[in-house]
């Protein structure tokens, strides 16, 4: 009897504890392919299930983001953790906004959901498939940059919030969602204190960092890299933003439909309209692919 009953209560723990690191916190423990897993999973119902508001995403985001970026001629924002295209779909939508979005994920089918509902704005957005814990970019190079309802989810949300601070021009916007409440503690270690968030953001170099409560699970934060976002022209191509994840040297050129690393010979190839900085071809690869192998062949001659 007694046997049975710690066998049961043995079994219950170990559900529980599945539950628990696959349903409830998504594959946050288990790291970056685990959760990009479980998000190509639930990509296509993902919408279904979350029923965003567009009104009140064009109130409590889009139109607090073009505010901050009015008087900037084509701003650029990145976008981290971007799923099915929240942020970018917000944005496109205000009729006000001129400026261009990378959107940066780590499961390719969230981004396939993203290009299908941004299909005619690929001049505008522009969709990376690749972890969002180092970000590849060269510093300063965007007006704003957010990440909503995901921080929790990668293994060092400091890191991330740090990342964002590097690539955000001074005076540049940030935006960010922290989880409050009874769900922030299923993710110990992934949320932060409103007091700690305020300390760990200005210590980034933020100043004015306001934090409020957001659809009851969420603080939302926003806060201005210090400095003065200067409205100058300047380049927004990827190329000269963009660094080879591997070499992190910023010499990615476009070659037929693939990134490719003039340093460390990478490619980085576009597929479905995506390009796939998580997964690059070397050259064993490109002898498979005798086509783009080809054409590498006659642009760089
Ligand atoms: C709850 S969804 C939020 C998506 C979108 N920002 C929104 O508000 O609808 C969390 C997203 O974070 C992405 N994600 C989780 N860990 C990531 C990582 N390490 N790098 C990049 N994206 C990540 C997931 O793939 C998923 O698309």
């Amino acid at each position: 009897m007694t046997v049975a009953v710690l066998v049961l209560l043995c079994l219950a723990i170990g559900v529980g504890f599945l539950y628990w690191l696959l349903v409830l916190t998504e594959g946050a423990y288990l790291g970056p392919r685990a959760v990009a897993f479980l998000y190509d999973r639930g990509a296509s119902s993902y919408d279904r299930v979350k029923e965003f508001d567009p009104v009140d995403d064009a109130w409590d985001l889009a139109m607090p983001l073009q505010k901050a970026l009015k008087g900037i001629r084509r701003a650029l924002i990145l976008d981290v953790a971007t799923g099915t295209g929240r942020v970018p779909l917000a944005l496109l939508r205000n009729l006000d906004f001129e400026g261009h979005i990378l959107g940066l994920d780590i499961s390719f089918k969230m981004l396939q959901e993203a290009r299908r509902k941004t299909a005619g704005h690929e001049d505008r957005v522009t969709l990376l498939w690749k972890d969002g814990l180092t970000l590849s970019f060269l510093d300063n190079s965007f007006d704003a940059v957010s990440c909503v309802e995901a921080l929790e989810f990668m293994s060092d949300p400091h890191t991330v919030l740090s990342e964002m601070a590097r690539v955000l021009r001074p005076g540049g916007t940030l935006l960010a969602t922290n989880r409050i409440g009874l769900d922030a503690l299923l993710m110990p270690g992934r949320r932060f204190s409103a007091d700690q968030l305020r300390k760990d953001v200005s210590s980034l170099g933020f100043t004015s960092v306001e934090i409020k409560t957001w659809q009851t699970y969420y603080d939302l934060v926003w806060a201005k890299k210090d400095g003065r976002l200067s409205p100058g022209e300047r380049s927004t191509e990827l190329e000269d933003l963009l660094c080879c994840p591997r070499c992190s040297e910023p010499s990615l050129r476009w070659v037929s439909n693939a990134l490719s690393c003039q340093r460390c010979g990478l490619l980085y190839p576009v597929e479905k309209g995506i390009i796939c900085l998580e997964r690059p071809l070397d050259k064993g690869e490109l002898a498979c692919s005798p086509e783009l192998e080809e054409t590498l062949g006659q642009e760089t001659e």
